[in-house]
């Protein structure tokens, strides 16, 4: 989604800006553009459609940009086409004002109306431009760019981040947020404002998280943070604890492989510190409960969206074996615009990678205000869901940057298989049951190191998948939501139509469609319904579908139903998702490099999903 990187202090503005876009590309955008204002304090705007490397071929010579301070902005279209006039920095009619702004205004057409009504000539479709106008017109009564800024929001309804820089004083920048992430990066004589570390990591560690209704003056040698009421407020400096490598590919040829190969550490920094050995029990301590207050639920509430609601569904198979506690998964966008019914007693969990999806955000609000307690499962430490949530549990997966997720889904599963553990000894499970399972979970980043050195016979399996338009994906139980997972990271990321089912589904519909051109990708473990999918494969084989197998090793058999077998270690049946899912990502990742695709910034799709 949109971002924002601004710069103010004693270097040149441009390269610093341009570098930090480049950092947020992995967020999805389809329009650039950087508002600079140079020594004759004139202000100029910068933007095209594309990759950022377009605007840097755009700028003129360096000399020509250089400035102390400046706003760019990736943008991807909510209002209006990705075009170079939809692009941000917006200006203001008097021309001297630029702003980047990331989120919707939602009440853009009567402001927009009252600005045209006093004059105000519009260039763009964009909501954005509403609000440049709308600062602009306040500043003309007042030349008081905080307060103009202020003003304006006071009138808006939406979520906005957003920089706003005036040509009548080049040593400010004025930066708020509401319902969308903004940062203030702390360096020496030198000031950064951006949606996402990632773009000023290189510059400083030290940061500001910014709250909704916040709004920083900065100017290169300090800032001050006030509210709407301009009331001071008072801030807390943040220091990031990981570095640039993080958000480096290495010797990876993209960021989604070099995430499905940091599987095994990734997975073990979820349950790192969190295994009571002596009480074979897990150790949360971020969720702020009680153990009475453990015992005390009676149902649970998964809300997420995408990958993070697969793995909430995995979370789904794994409690209500482990706990016995029933729970219901929900899409975040339904959960917010219908009446659900929050008992007593009801634990929500949201889970979110970013901790910033808006829909996400919105279901936790309203699952707070029908007075459930609501936990966290997120990635990103400081992000609004982290924030904003009664308790929860960092999975600790290190940044994600391909837009396929991968190691934040096998974290995520990581830690809903310790709740349901923590939960099950809780209640039921015994302490052999839970011993077996953490010693189980031990050996998970050890198997998956082994599953991943089948990557070069899943990309020969990938070079037969290249020209296919459809794929159906099977599973059963546990494995079901993995199924719908490898669907979605074929889709995600190839473009391929691809379906994931229960196994046994197959046959009130989608059978229709298997032929020898339908590849049938199958997980088929050895586990209790074994039998059971191998009838289903054979349903496939009678149809002449071509089946790719995802088997337990040592499972010979199923040879004799497949085309292909990729075998994985056995383990107990609530940890499997943690193997299953890898060979789905390493095939989806290989199909879609081999068709020359941009895998880590797939077509329409964004990282974070700021936007309803
Ligand atoms: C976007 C991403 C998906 C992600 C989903 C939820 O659609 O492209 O990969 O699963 O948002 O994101 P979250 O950050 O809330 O887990």
């Amino acid at each position: 989604m949109c971002g924002i990187v601004g710069y103010i202090g004693t270097r040149n503005t441009t390269p610093i800006v341009i570098e930090g876009l480049k950092r947020l590309e992995y967020r999805g955008y389809d329009s650039a553009g950087l508002a600079i204002i140079d020594n004759n304090n004139q202000l100029s705007i910068y933007k095209q459609k594309g990759k950022i490397i377009e605007l840097e071929r755009a700028l003129p010579e360096p000399e020509k940009c250089f400035s102390n301070i400046g706003i760019g902005h990736t943008r991807w279209a909510t209002h209006g086409e990705p075009t170079v006039v939809n692009a941000h920095p917006h200006t203001s009619y008097c021309k001297k004002i630029a702003l980047v702004h990331n989120g919707i205004i939602e009440n853009y057409k009567p402001l927009k109306e009252k600005l045209i009504s006093s004059g105000h000539i519009f260039v763009s479709e964009t909501d954005s431009e509403v609000l440049a106008q709308l600062i602009g017109y306040f500043y003309e009564k007042t030349e008081d760019l905080v307060r103009a800024v202020k003003q304006a929001l006071k009138l808006v309804q939406g979520t906005y981040g957003i920089a706003v820089i005036c040509q009548d004083n080049p040593r400010q920048i004025v930066a708020a947020r509401k319902g969308s992430p903004l940062i203030l990066g702390i360096g020496d004589d030198e000031f950064f404002i951006t949606s996402d570390v990632s773009a000023i990591i290189i510059h400083t560690k030290r940061v500001i998280y910014l709250h909704d209704d916040e709004v920083v003056d900065i100017n290169p040698a300090g800032f001050i943070i006030t509210n709407l009421e301009n009331e001071v407020v008072e801030a807390k400096i943040s220091k990031i604890d990981w570095d640039i490598s993080a958000i480096e590919k290495g010797s990876y040829k993209h960021f989604m492989l070099k995430e499905i190969f940091e599987q095994p550490e990734s997975i073990e920094n979820a349950f790192r510190g969190r295994l009571n050995h002596k009480l074979s029990t897990i150790r949360l301590g971020g969720l702020n409960l009680s153990s009475q207050e453990l015992r005390n639920i009676n149902r649970i509430v998964i809300i997420a969206c995408g990958t993070s609601w697969h793995s909430g569904l995995v979370g789904k198979y794994v409690i209500e074996s482990l706990a016995r506690i029933p729970v219901e998964v929900e899409y975040a966008s339904e959960f917010r615009y219908r009446n659900p019914i929050v008992p007593t007693g009801t634990i929500v969990f949201v889970i979110s990678q970013s901790g910033e999806t808006a829909d996400t955000l919105a279901a936790l609000r309203e699952a707070q205000a029908r007075g459930a307690k609501v936990l966290g499962i997120t990635n990103v430490v400081g992000s609004t869901i982290a924030r904003e949530t009664d308790g929860g549990v960092y999975i600790h997966a290190g940044s994600e940057i391909g837009v396929a997720s991968t190691k934040a889904f096998t974290s995520q599963v990581t830690v809903l298989i310790q709740l349901g553990i923590l939960l099950g000894r809780m209640n039921h499970l015994s302490p052999v049951y839970g011993k077996k399972f953490l010693q189980e979970l031990k050996q998970i980043p050890a198997k998956v190191n082994e599953i991943l050195k089948s990557n070069d016979y899943i990309k020969s399996i990938a070079e037969t998948m290249v020209n296919s338009t459809n794929a159906i994906y099977l599973g059963r139980g546990i494995n079901f939501p993995v199924a719908l997972e490898g669907a979605l990271k074929l889709k995600e990321i190839s473009y391929i139509h691809a379906e994931g089912y229960p196994a046994a589904e197959m046959k009130h519909g989608p059978i229709a469609l298997i032929d020898e051109n339908m590849p049938v990708i199958a997980i088929a473990l050895k586990d209790e319904i074994h039998e059971k999918i191998i009838s289903n494969l054979q349903e496939v084989k009678a149809r002449k579908g071509r089946i790719i197998v995802i088997a337990s090793k040592g499972d010979e058999v199923i040879k004799d139903f497949s085309s292909e077998v990729i075998y994985i270690p056995e383990t107990i049946d609530v940890l499997q998702p943690l193997l299953s899912v890898i060979p789905l990502q390493l095939l989806a990742y290989h199909i879609a490099d081999l068709r020359g695709l941009d895998v880590d910034q797939p077509r329409n799709l964004a990282k974070s999903v700021t936007v309803e």
